[in-house]
């Protein structure tokens, strides 16, 4: 049996009146790309939110590599090994890109950024060292040439890259990619499917949320389908794209137009 690198079993988590997540069981194995889909408000990005401890389940629990998360801080999640984007980017516009990496790195580590800066020459070798490595996962991600350019003034295209490299500095096991195309275009679409290939062959395990069907299905091994807040599918990519219930609640246009 392959190794589950993460459990979701029976969450449910409510915001007053509303069940954004409703007793929702699936696993994500080790090595595997695993595509989060689902209508609009199915609850895919609240998944993530539950994962990397930035809301409580109301009930059910959440295990990576076997540990239960409990109610662990998102800082110790991220030390765990889950790192994520968001939906919307959240860099620091004002940093350059190779320190918005920087800093996802310190989030492993204890030194930061600032204080490497003004501190012993042990912390400037450190600092020096992880000014290398985060100007490798931009090569990595193809964007070096705009390392040195503050966050604001990078193509859009090259700020959703960023946020990717920026996750990978914490040294995750687990990437969680809320919706890393949106807003591309057919071949920005298909850079990043490679990237993302490129991503999962390096080691990490990835979770992909994403609403374009002919990126999930090129891409993923396997998927699960949330519909108002419940699972209605899992399986692999011809299976999900022949299962009634997922045709009826996302797949009901033809897929050119998806
Ligand atoms: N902090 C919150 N407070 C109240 N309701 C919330 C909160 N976060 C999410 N919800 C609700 O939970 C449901 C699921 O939202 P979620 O953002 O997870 O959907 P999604 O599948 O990511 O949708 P999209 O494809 O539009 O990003 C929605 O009804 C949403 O309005
Ligand atoms: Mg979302």
């Amino acid at each position: 049996m392959p190794e589950k690198i993460l459990e979701i079993d029976e969450v449910t988590l409510r915001f007053g009146g509303v069940t954004a997540l409703d007793g929702v069981s699936f696993h994500i194995t080790v090595g595997e790309i695993l595509g989060l889909i689902g209508p609009n408000g199915a609850g895919k990005t609240t998944c993530f939110n539950v994962m990397t401890g930035v809301y409580q389940p109301t009930s059910g629990s959440v295990r990576f590599e076997g540990e239960p998360l409990g109610r662990r801080k998102r800082h110790e999640i991220t030390r765990l090994g889950i790192a994520r984007t968001f939906q919307n980017i959240r860099l620091f516009p004002e940093m350059t890109a190779v320190e918005n990496v920087m800093v996802g790195a310190d989030a492993r580590h204890h030194t930061s950024v600032v204080g490497a800066l003004v501190r012993s020459r042990r912390h400037r070798q450190e600092e020096q060292e992880g000014r290398e490595k985060a100007m490798e996962l931009l090569r990595f991600m193809g964007i070096d040439s705009r390392a040195g350019d503050a966050a604001r003034n990078l193509p859009y295209g090259y700020q959703r890259r960023l946020e990717i490299a920026r996750a990978l500095a914490t040294g995750p096991k687990l990437l969680c990619l809320d919706e890393p195309a949106a807003g591309f275009n057919p071949n920005e679409k298909a850079e990043l499917l490679e990237l993302i290939r490129k991503i999962r062959d390096q080691g990490y395990t990835v979770l992909l949320i994403e609403h374009d069907m002919r990126l999930v299905m090129g891409v993923t091994d396997r998927i699960v389908v949330l519909e108002f807040g419940r699972k209605i599918a899992e399986g692999s990519p011809s299976e999900i794209r022949e299962n009634p219930a997922v045709i009826a609640a996302y797949l009901g246009v033809p897929e050119d137009a998806a």
